[in-house]
């Protein structure tokens, strides 16, 4: 076994890692992941959330292979780049909301977005509105590791870190199950959330905020759909005060909830996507940010009064990276792994709404192929589980031990298997994880 004492972690509890010591993995094959001694685990996160091709899809391996014979890898500053990054940026805005736009290149999702605030900032200051620089994104949101994408992240962790930064503001969230008062509607639970969002915006005065950033479905705070007509009311309240929206598609994006982008799931029109995980598959770390026309011209004209926009990342737009995100793009719309994604949808939903059944699945939620249950140790009151229990740490782990990779998030376990998930592989799923929430839920009995 390999020591990987010299490796630090991240989000990793390392108390538990001491006792259950890491996995090394090495080797993998469709959806499917090996360690080092062989023992195979079906990963129903798709690694995290990225890997839905496969891990080793033919034609990826080959055009890394020959993107790499060709030309190994550029920096796209100063007016150079390579041809793969040309027509993937070609290829981004073909297929984004946008009949016109432009792409920036990043190496991550947090780049992305963080790259995305920079814009703003430089945007408005060049327009003459130094003071239009706050941010909106909501409570449980998750937006990244970096200072700023870690300040738009809505997770208590970041205090850790001293973040939020001066001017990052997080709303509401709008996750009905949880958040609904006692006999408040969806509609009247809708109506709050975006009166929430509306009193911020006045608070905080609407000249100063420089865009608000939403994930389609919220990812690592536990997969959360909007509440009913969320979007379309939050979408009014942001023309209202001519508030950029900019969906972070970093999850969503390249078909995770049935459609191609969640913005067309949930009838969003975002003046910029930001892109990353599914864009490769997994194969390369890549991000984009996906600028409509509106803001094209915008940062245009900011970018030509100050010369440039001086930002970029030495591998954003590495040729092989671009290679592969053209490929896995490719894949995912002609191999027709939307149209599987779309399939297996209700038999995915229907297999997590079956546990709510059980004694302590308080909520079976999700999209696509992205899904949570949520553990409460009580049912009617929605009492959570004592912390002390580690409840989806408990059932993740008693996952792994039967050979199914899938996430605990808080309180939740997190499935979102990859596209080419089979009808077979997915009664695998469920009925692994069947049999180990029975088993835990049996253990915890005594606990409570
Ligand atoms: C919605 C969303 N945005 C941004 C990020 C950050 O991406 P990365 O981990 O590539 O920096 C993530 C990562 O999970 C994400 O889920």
């Amino acid at each position: 076994m390999i020591n990987t004492d010299s490796v630090l972690h991240g989000f990793t509890d390392l108390k538990n890692l001491d006792d259950l010591g890491p996995i090394v993995l090495n080797q993998a094959k469709g959806i499917y992941v090996y360690d080092q001694s062989g023992k195979k685990y079906l990963d129903a996160n798709s690694g995290l959330w990225n890997s839905v091709v496969g891990f080793d899809h033919p034609r990826m391996i080959e055009v890394a292979k020959k993107q790499y014979e060709k030309f190994s890898g550029y920096h796209s500053f100063f007016g150079r780049i390579s041809e793969p990054a040309v027509r993937l940026a070609d290829k981004l805005i073909e297929i984004s909301p946008f009949s016109r736009g432009k792409v920036f290149f990043t190496n991550s999702g947090s780049e992305a977005n963080d790259t995305t605030v920079k814009l703003l900032w430089f945007i408005n200051r060049r327009k003459g509105k130094p003071q239009r620089r706050k941010i909106i994104t909501r409570i449980n949101s998750y937006h990244g590791v970096t200072a700023v994408s870690a300040s738009m992240t809505g997770k208590p962790y970041n205090s850790e870190f001293g973040l939020p930064l001066e001017g990052f503001i997080h709303s509401a969230c709008p996750h009905y199950w949880k958040f609904g008062h006692e006999g408040e509607s969806e509609e009247a639970f809708t109506i709050r959330m975006g009166e929430d969002l509306e009193n911020i915006i006045q608070k905080e005065g609407p000249e100063s905020i420089a865009g608000f950033f939403a994930e389609p479905v919220m990812g690592a705070g536990g997969v959360i759909p909007p509440s009913q007509g969320y979007f379309d009311l939050v979408q009014t309240i942001l023309k209202r005060y001519d508030i950029p929206f900019i969906a972070d598609e970093v999850i969503c994006g390249f078909g995770r909830t049935g459609n191609l982008w969640g913005s067309q799931t949930y009838n969003i029109q975002p003046d910029i996507v930001i892109a990353s995980k599914c864009i490769t598959s997994g194969f390369f770390p890549l991000g984009a940010v996906i600028l409509g026309e509106r803001m094209t011209q915008q940062m245009m004209d900011a970018s030509y009064e100050a010369e440039e926009f001086f930002h970029g990342f030495t591998a954003g737009g590495h040729p092989v990276g671009c290679a592969l995100a053209l490929e896995a793009i490719d894949i995912i719309i002609n191999e027709k792994m939307i149209e599987n994604v779309r399939r297996l949808e209700p038999i995915f939903m229907g297999g997590l709404k079956k546990f709510e059944g059980l004694d302590h699945i308080g909520e079976a939620r999700g999209v696509g192929l992205m899904g949570a249950l949520e553990m409460v140790q009580d049912k009617k009151s929605k009492k959570s589980f004592d912390g002390s229990i580690s409840i989806g740490e408990r059932v993740a782990n008693k996952c792994i031990e039967n050979g199914l990779i899938c996430r605990p998030l808080g309180p939740s376990i997190v499935l979102c298997p990859p596209f080419i998930t089979t009808d077979d592989e997915m009664e695998i799923i469920f009925d692994t994880l069947d049999k180990t929430l029975k088993k835990v839920f049996s253990e915890v009995k005594s606990l409570i």
